[in-house]
């Protein structure tokens, strides 16, 4: 009786907002490991091999399909906003974990943006062969190295925040037991 009324008492994200936050979730995990593999393949250790072209590919053409999500992602959380906080965080929690997610969601539009500029300036537009990026400016080689060096900045910064999200997420979970994680996966069984 008293799981039915704990239960009753918060709002789930809708099944679309769901999908996109975990469809958000592979891409940037596939982004983050391609992008950090690539640099020191390349960068470090100067293999300019088949796997590290490869590699680029997959990261610049991914990136520009998770920039389509993110758009649509946010579009839609602007359209249909997002259900109530969970009821029992405390204002700090609620402060803390809004400025993480639109840190997050800034990241997630501003870091492929920066790294189309960063391309198209190079300019290093093609992937998987014969493909061609369109570019969104003119080549400029020496600003290039800048935007693409705040790029890779931004996408360690990315990957903290990331982390300190999902340690949020399980310190609700397994820590204080509330409902946070069961808003993004509902599937999951309560533990009391
Ligand atoms: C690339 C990885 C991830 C990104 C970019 C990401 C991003 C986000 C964003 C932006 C939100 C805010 C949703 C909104 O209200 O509009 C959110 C919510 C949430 N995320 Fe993630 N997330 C990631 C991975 C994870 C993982 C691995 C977990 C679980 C361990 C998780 C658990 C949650 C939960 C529980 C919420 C809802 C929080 C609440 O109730 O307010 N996320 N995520
Ligand atoms: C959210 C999406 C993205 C994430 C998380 C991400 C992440 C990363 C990471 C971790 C690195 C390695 C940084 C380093 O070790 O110096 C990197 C480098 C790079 N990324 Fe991305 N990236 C994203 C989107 C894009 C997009 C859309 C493009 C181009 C269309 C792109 C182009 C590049 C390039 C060219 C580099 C190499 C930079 C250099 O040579 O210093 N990235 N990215």
């Amino acid at each position: 009786m008293a799981e039915e009324t704990r239960t009753a008492e918060f709002e789930h994200y809708s099944s679309v907002a769901r999908f996109l936050h975990w469809l958000t979730l592979l891409l940037v995990a596939i982004m983050a490991v391609s992008g950090l593999v690539m640099v020191y393949r390349g960068k470090d250790l100067n293999i300019w091999d088949q796997l590290t072209n490869t590699l680029y590919s997959t990261h610049k053409t991914l990136g520009l399909a998770l920039l389509a999500v993110v758009v649509v992602r946010l579009g839609y959380r602007f359209a249909k906003g997002a259900p109530a906080d969970e009821p029992s965080l405390e204002f700090m929690h609620r402060f803390a974990s809004h400025a993480t997610h639109w840190a997050i969601y800034g990241l997630l539009l501003g870091l492929p943006i920066l790294g189309w500029i960063g391309i198209s300036m190079f300019p290093a537009l093609s992937a998987f062969g014969g493909l061609k990026i369109p570019a969104l400016t003119g080549p400029d080689p020496e600003t290039s190295k800048q935007v693409l060096w705040l790029h890779g900045t931004l996408a360690y910064l990315l990957i903290v925040l990331i982390g300190m999200h999902v340690g949020a997420a399980l310190f609700h979970h397994v820590i204080r037991g509330d409902n946070v994680l069961r808003r993004m996966l509902p599937g999951l069984k309560s533990r009391k």
